[in-house]
């Protein structure tokens, strides 16, 4: 099971971590892993200036966007599950 948290701080927040969470549960549906990742939200994770924050595991990623967010996701999110 993985872990997946967004932040959902207020610096994140104005960045748009809402949309990620959206794209982040339409990327879970699509690729058919719902029953192995636990998406859900945090709380300032301390990198607000670089947000959007996310968190997989124990490992925190900065700067996510609906640009790169894809990429992120394949590369330290599917890749782990195959
Ligand atoms: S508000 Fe997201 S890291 Fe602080």
């Amino acid at each position: 099971m993985k872990e997946v948290k967004i932040c959902v701080g207020s610096s994140c927040h104005l960045k748009g971590s809402y949309r990620i969470i959206e794209l982040a549960k339409d990327y879970i549906a699509n690729n058919n892993i719902g029953d192995k990742v636990n998406l859900g939200a945090a709380f300032c994770l301390g990198h607000c200036t670089d947000g959007v924050t996310i968190k997989i595991d124990d490992e925190v990623i900065c700067g996510v966007s609906p640009e790169n967010f894809k990429e992120i996701f394949d590369e330290k999110l599917l890749k782990d599950l195959d």
